[in-house]
Parts: structure tokens; sequence; C-alpha cells
């Protein structure tokens, strides 16, 4: 396992469609292994192939769902405490299913650091796809886990959070390791 150079930027590989995978091989198993390597060590909650360079429909999200204020455990820290992280990798993505109720919130991206934009996803979406043996999964999100499922399937057709964004502004590098995916 080893942590990939992310593509930065507006280069051709972002711009891409990526190829849906058929093969569920070694090279496959070591791309995902090294896709959640380098996430974790941007860090940020999401990650797509075409970010490392790699034209392939493969996407790893990590992300710690907040606990809810009331919930005892947050209450007894007073402040906002979260679930432990959830790791997802789901190989050829689609959105079965969104929400038509869609939410404004702030995105940032591993491939373009420096700046953060307010976008609008559907608040819910169904997902379907494969696991990284082959296997059919499918899930049902919704909130903040929801808007990285869409902003890492975007990447996979060349879409990037700037092109939906209402604005985009600079963000300091401290603020940066909170969103970016
Ligand atoms: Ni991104």
């Amino acid at each position: 396992m080893s942590v990939r150079e992310i593509v930065l930027g507006d280069r051709p590989m972002l711009r891409a469609r990526a190829k849906r995978v058929s093969a569920f091989g070694p090279s496959l198993q070591r791309l995902i292994d090294d896709l959640i390597d380098t996430m974790r060590a941007a860090p940020g909650v999401g990650l797509a192939a075409p970010q490392v360079g790699v034209s392939q429909r493969v996407i790893v999200i990590e992300y710690a769902e907040p606990l809810p204020e009331d919930e005892p455990s947050a209450v007894a820290t007073g402040r906002a405490a979260a679930r432990p992280p959830k790791l997802y990798v789901v190989v050829n993505p689609e959105i079965a299913k969104a929400s038509d109720e869609v939410v404004e919130g702030v995105e940032g991206c591993l491939s373009i650091p420096g700046y953060a934009g307010n976008v609008d996803r559907a608040v819910a979406v169904t997902v379907k796809g494969l696991n990284r043996r082959g296997q059919p999964i499918r899930l049902k999100l919704r909130d903040w886990i929801a808007r990285i499922f869409q902003h890492e399937i975007d990447h996979l057709d060349g879409v990037l959070f700037i092109d939906r964004a209402k604005q985009i502004w600079r963000i300091e590098p401290e603020d940066e390791a909170a969103a970016a995916a």
C-alpha cells in the first residue's frame, strides 16, 4: 500500500469520463488500498480514482457522522462528538435514486486545494454499485455522506464542484482538512 500523488487543477484526467471496472484482480485491489491511504494521508473524506491518475470508476469515502447533540455521549463531552468513521469502497457507483429536496453545503476538493464553494446537492440518495470483490451493494444515504457520494461520483464523469458551485472562495490551509474530497 502506498500514497499516490493527487492530480491537481483542471487537468484532462479530471475532465474525462472514467471507464467501468470489469476485473477485480490484484491491480484493482492495490488501487483501492492506495486510494484509502492517499485519502487518509491528505487528509480528506473521499477520493475518486481519476484523482490519482487512474481513469476507472472507483471511489473511497471515510466519514464520521456527527452524533445528534442530545445523545448522552455528546452531552457528556459538551461538544459535538462523532461516531467512529465509516469506510466505503464502491466500484462502478451509480445514483439509483435522488431526492427532489436539495440542500446547500460547503465543499472542497483535494484536487483544487485552497478553494471552497457552496453547492446544491440532493439531501438523500440511493447509490448502487459493487464492493471490492465485485458483489452488488446498495446504500441509502442522507445529509453529508450523501453529499460526499455525489461529489465523488461527479469525479467519475469529469465534473468538479467548481462547475456546480454558486460561489467559490479561497480558504486557509488549516480550514481545508474538514471537508476536502
Ligand atoms: Ni473532489
